[in-house]
């Protein structure tokens, strides 16, 4: 099998493993229990909290855990006031809980940019919580998330940014960035499901979701996800350690892979020109159904998907792409590769043979 979905999810690495399984085993303890198992969990979390913030420059105590990615953009979209704006390119977790407010959309441009000239245009319409993603998780296109919120800053105007699919892939940093709220999910990180983080400015109100014990300074009830959480903590760990390495292997294997699709008349990149993540190739075999060939591979066991894993399976077109102006036919073309440095020359090359007769 040759696993190209990692933008989807990544598998969890064996070190996150064996770190997680004490905490379901025998160190079983509720952090906010005072006894020796409620101690050893509870100072599990909080050096698991100092790894994440090491991952993202931050500090440990901007880190609020939650249930993953869905759950930190609910938890910034629900502390949202006044009049939202979110960017048209974004994850369904946004759009969905943004559905309550009256919003804007933020256009991008062709190449799936959101150039300096929209957020002045945005400006003027004087919003007060804008959600704008630092990496799609469809195209890898990587917004100047820096620049916007210098620009929305000057205006005090809050940003929120959905770094699910940077994490780990790019190095991120939450105090140059700007922002004031910035989502996380581990299971892109090599860590388990049901585990991310939203971090926080303080200087910023947040209107939790969930109300009860008042764990995560008040802001997530709940008991802890204690084995998750220490298992976001290793993958932040280990990310933060690898990064270099992972980083250029995910490249030389993209650039690779765009080398050889390059040799395909039919075939058309989209975002090429954006400053992308290291590991995404989305692409197109001019009048060839994307999820047809999915389907193809899947049965010569290659994962791939076609746009977003969650649109996966509908016939709509990715509405990241038709955003971004692309028709919908071209669009209905479109099939995502998501590399990890877990992968190898060798299954590129495997996977350009077995897209050939597609006519590529
Ligand atoms: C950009 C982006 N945001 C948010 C999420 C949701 O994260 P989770 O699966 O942890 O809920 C995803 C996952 O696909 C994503 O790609």
């Amino acid at each position: 099998m040759i696993y190209f979905d990692n933008n989807a999810t990544t598998p969890i690495d064996e070190r996150v493993f064996d770190a997680m399984l004490p905490f379901m085993k025998t160190m079983y303890g509720n952090p906010s229990s005072v006894h020796r198992l409620g101690r050893i969990a509870k100072s599990a979390v909080e050096t698991a909290r100092e790894h994440v913030a090491a991952l993202v420059d931050a500090e440990p105590s901007q880190v609020i855990f939650t249930s993953g990615g869905t759950e930190a953009n609910n938890l910034a979209i629900n502390s949202a006031f006044g009049k939202l704006a979110i960017s048209a390119v974004e994850h369904s977790s946004i759009f969905e809980p943004a559905k309550r407010f009256d919003f804007d959309v933020i256009p991008v441009n062709r190449d799936g940019l959101i150039e300096s000239k929209t957020i002045a245009e945005l400006i003027e319409k004087r919003p007060d919580f804008v959600s704008i993603m630092l990496a799609n998780n469809e195209t890898g296109v990587i917004q100047p998330i820096a620049e916007i919120a210098a620009q929305l800053n000057e205006r005090g105007i809050i940003i929120h940014t959905d770094a699910v699919q940077a994490m780990g892939k790019i190095p991120v940093s939450f105090k140059q960035l700007g922002v004031q709220m910035m989502s996380f999910s581990s299971h892109k990180i090599y860590g388990a499901k049901g585990g991310g983080a939203l971090i926080v400015d303080k200087s910023v109100s947040i209107s939790p979701l969930l109300l009860g014990g008042g764990q995560e300074q008040n802001y997530r009830s709940g008991t802890e996800n204690v084995a998750a959480i220490v298992g976001f903590g290793k993958a932040a760990e280990l990310a933060k350690a690898e990064l270099d390495a992972r980083q250029t292997r995910m490249l030389s294997l993209r650039t690779m892979l765009e080398n050889k699709l390059a040799q395909f008349s039919k075939v058309t990149i989209f975002a090429q020109n954006a400053p992308r993540l290291p590991n995404t190739v989305l692409f197109g075999v001019d009048g060839i159904d994307g999820e047809l060939i999915l389907l193809k591979l899947d049965q010569k066991g290659i994962c791939l998907s076609s746009g977003s894993a969650c649109a996966s399976g509908a016939s709509e077109p990715s509405p990241v792409l038709i955003a971004m102006g692309i028709s919908p036919e071209k669009a209905q073309t479109a099939i995502r590769v998501s590399l990890s440095h877990q992968n190898t020359p060798a299954e590129v090359l495997e996977f350009i043979e077995l897209i050939t007769p597609f006519g590529a």
